[in-house]
């Protein structure tokens, strides 16, 4: 089979690999679609060094069909449609004894912690596997894994029917949060970036979608006149590593300013630079902050959502890439953000 295999940093070669057969409890799935996400820039830049070493084949976000079947395995036969969920818990530590997986002190990915799907078949367990409706198409089943981070950061906030939202960051993780909120309410929803055309996605797609430059607009004020003096019900942050401008707020202080008294702010981003709180301004609310980690148990409701058209999968892929030109199309994201979204391979 044909992998693209990371063999040094920032450079991939796309070559032959054997596949073992699927074992007990496996299922061997030729991927139709991988999507590139901000992990993966991080792996190819070699910023998660030493987690993944080289020569890797990265890829966490992928969907295809079942190709063989391993013994034991239940559910799953020949040339279904599957979305893929790469996290693997140990069930041992206290996080998982609590059924809290997402916050498991062992906590695994395919992708990142070992071999992953940018290639044409993969064997794993069954329990990674969601059956999917022949109506999906797989360039959206391979989204289905990102989703999952929006959907889990909704039920983390506890988002709920008329909610006003404020959210930091339209990158990737900011756009499947908007989309995974418009399930829920159909309240006003401000969406706070620095790169108008990732702005205007969102604000194209739905009604009712207040973007904000922050480079050219103070988000607070704005956000604050629009909601009556209040502020938003919740405000997530989903930036990560901020763009620093003599004007612009910390994305984390942004949310705590977004939210009213009562109010959740839910934080995702992830970097090392730490966070300028200014503590009185989440007590004076007597406000939550919480956190929210990938995703758990939230890919049955997305593939209905998907198979319903309630969301708009469409706008996050600005390309399909065949697999063979992976690194102009992570060159390409990393060059140019404002046109690439998601590239997605196909295999
Ligand atoms: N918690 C989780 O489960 C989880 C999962 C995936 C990714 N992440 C993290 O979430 C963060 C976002 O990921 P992504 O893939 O969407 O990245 P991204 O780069 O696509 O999006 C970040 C966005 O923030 C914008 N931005 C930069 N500076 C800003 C500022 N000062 N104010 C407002 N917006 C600003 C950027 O223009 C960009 O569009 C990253 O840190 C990533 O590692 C977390
Ligand atoms: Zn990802
Ligand atoms: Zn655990």
């Amino acid at each position: 089979m044909k992998a693209a295999v990371l063999e040094q940093y920032g450079k991939f070669r796309v070559e032959e690999r054997d596949i073992s057969e699927p074992g007990s409890g496996q299922v061997q799935v030729a991927i139709s679609h991988a999507s590139i996400c901000g992990t993966d820039m991080h792996i190819f830049k070699g910023d998660f060094h030493p987690r993944t070493p080289v020569p890797f084949i990265p890829g966490h976000e992928m969907a295809g069909t079942v190709a063989k079947t391993g013994s034991g395995v239940e559910g799953f036969v020949e040339g279904d449609k599957v979305a893929i969920d790469p996290i693997i818990w140990c069930g041992e530590c206290p996080a998982c004894k609590e059924n809290h997986y997402p916050a498991c002190k062992n906590l695994k990915l395919l992708g990142v912690d070992m071999d992953g799907g940018f290639c044409q078949l993969i064997n794993v367990d069954q329990k990674m596997l969601f059956n999917a409706p022949e109506t999906i198409p797989s360039e959206h089943l391979a989204l289905v894994e990102i989703y999952g981070i929006g959907f889990h950061a909704c039920n983390r906030a506890g988002v709920k029917k008329g909610d006003s939202i404020a959210i930091w960051g339209a990158g990737r993780v900011g756009q499947v949060i908007l989309q995974a909120a418009r399930t829920i309410t159909e309240g006003p929803i401000f969406l706070v970036d620095v790169i108008d055309e990732r702005l205007k996605i969102a604000r194209t797609t739905y009604e009712n979608v207040i973007t904000i430059n922050a480079l050219d607009t103070d988000p607070i004020p704005a956000i604050l006149e629009q909601t009556g003096g209040m502020g938003c019900d919740i405000a997530f942050e989903a930036v990560g590593h901020p763009l620093h401008t003599e004007s612009t707020m910390n994305p984390v202080r942004g949310a705590i300013n977004s939210i009213r008294g009562a109010g959740i702010v839910c934080v995702l981003g992830l970097t090392d630079e730490p966070a300028p709180i200014v503590f009185k301004e989440l007590i004076w609310k007597e406000a939550k902050i919480i956190a929210s980690r990938v995703s758990h148990g939230e890919y049955p409701l997305i593939i209905e959502n998907l198979a319903a058209n309630l969301l708009n999968p469409d706008v996050l892929i600005s390309a399909v890439f065949p697999a063979e030109r992976i690194q102009e199309a992570f060159e390409a994201i990393e060059k140019d953000p404002a046109k690439y979204l998601k590239i997605l391979l196909e295999f």
